[in-house]
């Protein structure tokens, strides 16, 4: 459904080129959901955002993001509304942000609702009670009064995805949905999305830094660093055989509950680089136990869903 091939996004500033995402390619089919994992900084909602095309203008594009046959990047103007209007949901970190708070919950669904659906307002308020239940907001039909500050910020989420829903998409963005939100709250979210692609033909591109949170909720998962795809694979190859060291360290310092299944992290050490001054070869290199003289010299490419010289080592 999804084909992103060869994608990159940089941003001029000044006379740096800030490369966020540098040629990556990835694929998300029909029912499927990909998690897309890294760092803070590390390009996932300017992945996100160009997989819209919603980048700011001050951004450059190239390589194609391919939704059901069409570019997503040289489509028409009319074409791109319809793509953002009807096929593709998006729901972000904070909630509140995309709730308006001088609006009742229920008319602002409403609202969505009568735009995506071609329904009168009674249908539309019926539809929305349906959908607020079927998010589990008890007393639907009475909360649909209330206004955004009058729930949990949960319960907001909870909302934001069935307005989402509303629109019917085909594919939702989930930028870091859960981050706002405690841990059973992050739970309960995570088990309602992934209860409603099991129910309606709908994928998923759910983005977080937390991999364990990601890994219990995809098909597959892409790790990111630096703009650059490293790994990717199925959450028991990643979990049972991670091959990347950036991988293997994300997966070491996954808290463990046991206290004698505890290791110690393998840290990473430094900072993680800054995208206007990539490092030369693989650019994980000055932060890799690994490293040989070859990663500081060559880039290596996503291959057998890997990008490391050393990984079969
Ligand atoms: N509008 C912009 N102008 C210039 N640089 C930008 C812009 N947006 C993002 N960047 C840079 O692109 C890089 C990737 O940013 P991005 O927001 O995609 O990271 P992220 O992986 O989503 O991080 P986080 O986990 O913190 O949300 C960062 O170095 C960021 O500073
Ligand atoms: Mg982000």
């Amino acid at each position: 459904m999804l084909d992103v091939i060869g994608l990159s996004t940089s941003f001029q500033n000044g006379n740096q080129r800030i490369r966020a995402v540098d040629t990556i390619s990835f694929s998300i089919g029909p029912n499927e959901v990909v998690g897309l994992v890294g760092e803070s900084g590390s390009g996932k909602s300017v992945t996100a955002l160009s997989c819209m095309n919603l980048v700011p203008s001050t951004a450059l594009v190239s390589g194609e993001v391919n939704w059901r046959g069409k570019n997503v990047l040289t489509m028409s103007d009319r074409d791109h509304r319809q793509f953002l209007g009807k096929e593709i949901g998006m729901i972000f970190q904070n909630p509140l942000a995309s709730l308006n708070p001088v609006f009742s919950i229920g008319s602002q669904m409403m609202e969505t609702i009568m735009l995506h659906q071609s329904v009168d307002k009674r249908t539309a308020r019926d539809i929305a009670i349906q959908l607020l239940t079927q998010v589990k907001i008890p007393d639907a039909s009475t909360r649909l009064n209330d206004y955004p500050h009058q729930f949990s910020l949960g319960m907001c989420q909870r909302i934001m995805i069935a307005i989402t829903l509303a629109m019917k998409p085909r594919l939702i963005i989930a930028d870091e949905p859960t981050a706002s939100l405690d841990v059973t709250i992050q739970a309960q979210v995570l088990a309602l999305l992934d209860a409603l692609r099991r129910e309606q033909e709908l994928s998923i591109l759910m983005i977080s830094h937390d991999l364990g949170v990601i890994a219990q909720f995809c098909d597959r998962i892409l790790i990111m660093y630096l703009g650059k795809i490293v790994e990717t694979g199925t959450p028991t190859q990643i979990f049972k055989m991670p091959k990347h060291p950036y991988t293997q360290a994300l997966i070491s310092a996954i808290p463990v509950p046991d206290p004698d299944l505890r290791q110690k992290p393998k840290l990473i050490s430094g900072d993680i680089p800054s995208p206007a001054n990539l490092p030369a070869g693989c650019r994980f290199h000055p932060r890799c136990p690994i490293a040989t003289d070859r990663c500081r010299d060559l880039e290596p490419e996503l291959i057998d869903g890997v990008a490391c010289w050393n990984s079969g080592i």
